[in-house]
């Protein structure tokens, strides 16, 4: 601690997302009056000298230099009680790798690997019940097992100094009998059947998706509960927060969107009704966890499996203004330009309505790169960018950006496919056998605030 005075550090410490260390300064008074003291500065140490090189560029619009204070991606973020040291969020990557919908050890490696001090990072997509799969091998967080299972994978990101949520999902009607229990339809807000072919859970072959029944009115509440119990699972087994996956066509989306939701309860018709399921999970799992927990995705202009909707642009400021409500951290939106999961179009469409109603941090995501991050940062069009293939193929992406460093090439071939470690852990780092160095500057190790004195590397 030699190089810190003291109220860098217990300033450091305020921040810290770290549980286990926020509460004893908080209990205690004598730490309380000094927190308030430090909070009442506006940023210490390292990220204080990064943020402000970072607010002059950004006011004088000179971005896109190699020094970190000039690369807005690489400026630090506080998001709610967690102190970002860059932009550069792992998007939620479904990779089929949880045998029998278990989370496995190789994921401790592939997510430290891809974890910085002070990164954010998303999990796959994880099933909040035995009804929601539709994928082989994704993982869950509604049983005993699946919580204890996540339990190193956190640990592992957490020693590294980042901050993880995961990815709370519901298929609905992307599946097929054959992944659910039972062997019954899968639920959905329709009876329509999607288009196109489901992954089967031997992971080889390929069938029509299932014929999806309606859920009654008086089963939703049920489903909502099953999502407030996996944000209940989440924090046991560690995660900081959870986000609920409303987008890409799985079931929230199936109620929000007008193509799909043909109800005539109170769940369907106005924009307002259609919302109203994936907002009561939200109010659910925000009650059940905390606001400043949350976080939610949405694609109100993609087209995923068949679900896309008349007014998009209205959809979107719709559930911006009432995740306002709720007083969630964050709202994380896919571009326009992406209408299913990996196809991009050009469109004059724009998240820039939703931006302004959000209240809370604004997550992009959808075929960004370092220059796109860059300028969506700088012009405010966003406060974090989330970033999917090219940080499945770069586990060492922040490096990568702030050296502007070649990227390796993502191999779509193995992106759902079960090996262990053949596209999944196998990416090489830019300097193979070292770490990420979004912690180092000029060969210089920075310190991370979120790691104690011994376990500075
Ligand atoms: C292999 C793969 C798996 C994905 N899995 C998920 C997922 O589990 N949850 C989700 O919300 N989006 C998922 N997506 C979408 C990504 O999160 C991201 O939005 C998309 O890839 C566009 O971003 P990119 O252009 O940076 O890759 C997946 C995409 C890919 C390529």
């Amino acid at each position: 601690m030699m190089s810190f005075c003291f109220v860098c550090y217990v300033c450091l410490l305020i921040h810290s997302p770290r549980r286990e260390i926020r509460p004893l300064l908080i209990a205690d008074p004598v730490h309380s009056s000094i927190e308030k003291f430090a909070s009442s500065l506006p940023f210490c140490t390292l990220a204080r000298i990064r943020t402000m090189g970072s607010v002059r560029n950004s006011h004088s619009g000179e971005n896109t230099g190699d020094d970190d204070g000039n690369i807005p991606l690489l400026t630090p973020y506080r998001m709610g009680q967690f102190q970002l040291s860059h932009r550069i969020v792992l998007a939620p990557l479904t990779r089929c790798r949880s045998y029998g919908h278990v989370p496995q050890p190789h994921a401790a490696l592939y997510y430290s690997q891809r974890a910085t001090c002070g990164g954010f990072l998303i999990t796959e997509a994880t099933g909040v019940s035995d009804t929601a799969q539709g994928f082989p091998h994704t993982p869950g967080i509604w049983t005993n097992e699946q919580v204890e299972a996540w339990k190193p994978i956190v640990k592992a990101v957490h020693d590294k100094g980042a901050i993880f949520f995961v990815q709370i999902w519901h298929t609905g009607r992307v599946s097929h009998t054959a992944y659910q229990p039972g062997g019954h339809p899968p639920f959905s807000s329709t009876n329509k059947k999607v288009n196109g072919k489901c992954l089967m859970p031997s992971g080889t072959e390929y069938s029509d998706y299932s014929q999806p029944r309606a859920l009654k009115t008086e089963e939703i509440p049920h489903v909502v509960d099953d999502f407030r119990l996996a944000a209940r699972n989440a924090i046991a087994a560690g995660f900081d927060g959870v986000e609920i996956h409303g987008a890409h066509g799985y079931l929230l989306d199936q109620f929000m969107k007008d193509e799909v939701n043909d109800r005539t309860d109170q769940y369907g018709g106005s924009l307002e009704n259609r919302c109203r399921f994936p907002l009561e999970v939200v109010e659910a799992v925000a009650a059940e966890i905390g606001p400043e927990r949350v976080g939610v995705r949405l694609s109100p202009f993609g087209s995923h499996s068949d679900s896309s909707d008349s007014n998009p642009e209205a959809l979107g400021v719709y559930m911006a203004n009432a995740l306002n409500k709720y007083n969630i951290l964050y709202a994380h939106y896919i571009e326009p330009r992406v209408k299913t999961n990996t196809t991009t179009s050009e469109t004059n469409e724009s998240l820039a309505s939703a931006r302004n109603a959000f209240k809370g941090t604004f997550l992009v995501a959808g075929a960004h790169t370092r220059q796109s991050g860059i300028q969506v940062i700088e012009s405010g069009g966003a406060d974090l960018v989330v970033y999917g293939r090219l940080f499945l193929a770069n586990p060492d992406l922040p490096k990568r950006f702030r050296l502007n460093a070649p990227l390796n090439k993502y191999v779509r071939e193995t992106f759902y496919t079960q090996d262990p470690v053949k596209g999944y852990t196998d990416y090489p780092f830019l300097d193979e056998g070292k770490d990420d160095g979004a912690g180092e500057k000029g060969g210089k190790h920075v310190r991370c605030p979120f790691l104690e004195e011994d376990e500075q590397a």
